[in-house]
């Protein structure tokens, strides 16, 4: 069969809800099942999105639920639960209570699906993505975080905007950690070929690299309130349809590192091949000096939170 049985999406906030919008729409899977403690919320999104399919012609059953029992026989999970940093949270705050909702969920998911692939989206991501995969203690290829892709792709659409290209022709890597350090790649972007850096001049390139790196940060501005889920939630049907359809995609993936990059004992955005096994396996590709170091920074403020995390009871 190409597809999957059942998705699940873990919370019903603006980016699980859009996701499972975009999951129905895209017709990836027999059922979505969207869940969410607060009781209505998961199940008004789910028929919601439900009626609209005798209009868009998709025929994946949506299903919302309070209750992670309905996590049996899942073939994917996104995890996308966890609260915002409110004011006055200090990021070690939100660490603490997001790593204990993912705690929760990692173990309902190693009990009700213990073949499941798991697409971590919760923030911060990369530490988030390798705390599920100590507590549900599955293989590192089937835990794996959604961060480079939705960077990589505000990163593609502004040289489009810059240049008044497609922006599908633009391809290329944001690498590291989704935070103040990642680091868009240039020696890695090209449009349809061309490498970027003959396109642009460097004030042009830095102008996009910064703007790229505070692109979270724009929205958040923009809204006033909350932060961004049409692109994120777009990264995270890619990310999904490439499970899905077995695409074997290069994307760039917060990736529990086994020695690859020269680094191990934490997860952080490195390009990676995503099938149906999850993490296919990590590609090494070459970066010049400045962005080996910029890399290096990023793992330095991963390993940062990780030490909190380190702190924390896994049962
Ligand atoms: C962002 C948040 C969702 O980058 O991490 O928009």
């Amino acid at each position: 069969m190409v597809g999957l049985g059942r998705v699940a999406v873990l919370g019903a906030g603006n980016i699980g809800g859009t996701l499972a919008q975009r999951l129905a729409e895209a017709d990836l899977a027999e059922e979505v099942v969207l869940i969410d403690i607060i009781d209505g919320l998961p199940q008004g999104k789910a028929l919601d999105i439900q009626e609209s399919a005798p209009i868009l012609g998709f025929s994946t059953r949506v299903r919302g639920s309070t209750s992670l029992d309905e996590l049996e026989g899942t073939d994917l999970v996104v995890e996308t639960a966890g609260l915002a940093r409110k004011p006055g949270m200090s990021r070690s705050d939100l660490l603490e209570k997001n790593a204990g909702i993912l705690a929760t969920h990692a173990k309902a998911v190693r009990d009700h699906a213990p073949q499941a692939v798991v697409i971590v989206v919760t923030n911060p991501v990369d530490v988030m993505t390798y705390w599920f995969r100590e507590v549900c203690g599955f293989p590192r290829n089937r835990v794996f975080g959604e961060s480079g892709t939705l960077d990589t792709a505000r990163f593609r659409t502004f040289v489009a905007l810059e240049l008044g290209v497609a922006p599908r022709d633009v391809t290329g890597f944001v690498l590291g950690t989704h935070g103040d350090t990642m680091v868009p790649v240039l020696s890695l972007t090209s449009v349809s070929g061309v490498p970027l850096t003959r396109l642009l001049p460097p004030e042009r390139l830095h102008a996009i690299v910064e703007r790229t790196k505070k692109g979270g940060g724009e929205i958040v501005d923009l809204l006033k309130s909350g932060s961004a889920y049409y692109a994120p939630s777009a990264s995270q049907l890619e990310l999904a349809r490439a499970v899905a359809l077995n695409e074997h995609r290069l994307l760039s993936a917060a990736t529990i590192l086994e020695g690859e990059f020269g680094e191990r004992g934490l997860s952080i955005g490195v390009p990676a091949v995503i099938g149906r096994n999850g993490m296919e396996k990590v590609v090494e590709v070459p970066l010049d000096p400045a962005e080996r170091s910029a890399f290096s920074a990023s793992v330095a403020a991963v390993r940062a939170d990780l030490e909190i995390l380190a702190k924390l009871p896994k049962t």
